[in-house]
């Protein structure tokens, strides 16, 4: 047994993404208790905030996806409780967690990201959606990619081809949150680009290159086992690798996130352009950072066993 101590795994939450966190908390706790860690696993629910005070654990481990894992809140209330967390501190999930606002701050420090519209619902019923798509097609072009601004799992995201099908899109999108980010479509290949602070400084794990059979990496696509092919080490150049990898420590930085992130971003031609980060990276046996860190010979359990001896030294 570690030295550690008793610590928790969270997972499950109320968004649409509580299927995919129950997977990647099982995954983790079976990783953990591997790696010789006393751990259990807990929800975020009504009995969470007893039984921390009850029993109170060295660390927690989130790995909610979605609202309430990523958005900030349940770090708030960690926070709150005085329960050191592996991850980025609430305020710097929310930035990282709304889809604008994380492209503004990086693109402050330089990256690329997809040229955009965002849009609450009210914006575009209170002004009419055909007259504010039409200056969004004006502006944009197509083909669009329309997501929502704080989502995850690729739920309520549409490829756009035509004018025709935007209506359904932004409706898609709403019917999974409040505010629709419309981007220009940007071709090319997909990388994951996992960021890891063991201590020392936030260095990218090799990048996982993203190839769905069905053309797109939509929620089928990432977790039903073959239907997407993973490359890691990835086939591009190495020039365009050693780009992705530093954009994905730019945005780490930028973002001012902590321990463990995952960028994803799209190489199209020789431009990188950043999608978003997510600051509870997926785990699940499909999920991209644990085939990186096997890429980089770490072992998921030991990873996750350092980042949470981190944060119960770190005391927050
Ligand atoms: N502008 C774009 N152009 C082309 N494809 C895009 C664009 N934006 C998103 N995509 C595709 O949609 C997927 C989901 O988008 P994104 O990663 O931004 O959101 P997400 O739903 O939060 O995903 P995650 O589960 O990774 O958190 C991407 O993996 C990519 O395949
Ligand atoms: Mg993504």
């Amino acid at each position: 047994m570690s030295d550690l101590g008793h610590v928790l795994v969270l997972a499950g939450g109320l968004s649409a993404e509580r299927a995919v966190s129950l997977r990647s908390g099982e995954r983790v706790l079976d990783a953990l208790r591997d790696a010789g860690v006393e751990a259990d696993l807990a929800d975020a629910d009504a009995a969470l905030i007893p039984a921390i005070t009850a029993d109170p654990p060295a660390a927690v481990f989130p790995a909610i996806h979605g609202a309430c894992g990523e958005d900030g809140s349940i770090r708030e209330v960690l926070g709150l409780l005085s329960v050191p967390y592996v991850g980025s501190t609430a305020v710097a999930s929310r930035s990282a967690f709304d889809k604008p606002t994380a492209k503004a701050v990086v693109a402050g420090a330089g990256l690329r990201t997809p040229a955009s519209v965002t849009l609450p619902r009210e914006t575009f019923r209170d002004l009419g959606g055909s007259a504010v798509l039409d200056r969004v097609l004006a502006r944009l072009g197509l083909p669009l990619f329309v997501k929502p601004a704080r989502g995850g799992s690729a739920l309520g995201a549409t490829r756009v081809q035509t004018a025709a099908e935007l209506p359904n899109a932004m409706m898609t999108c709403f019917g999974y949150g409040d505010t629709a980010l419309v981007e220009e479509f940007v071709p090319g290949t997909e990388l994951a680009v996992g960021v890891l602070d063991l201590g020392d400084g936030p260095r990218a794990l090799p990048p996982v290159e993203i190839h769905p059979l069905g053309g797109s990496y939509d929620y089928a696509a990432r977790y039903t086992a073959g239907q997407t092919e993973f490359f890691v080490p990835g086939r591009l150049p190495a020039d365009l690798v050693a780009r992705a990898s530093d954009a994905a420590v730019t945005a780490h930085r930028a973002l001012g996130l902590r321990d463990l992130s995952r960028t994803d971003l799209i190489v199209s031609g020789h431009e990188v352009f950043f999608l978003e980060v997510n600051v509870a990276p997926g785990m699940t046996e499909t999920s991209t950072l644990p085939m990186a860190l096997a890429a980089a010979g770490r072992d998921l359990g030991v990873t996750c066993r350092e980042l949470l001896r981190i944060a119960a030294t770190r005391g927050d």
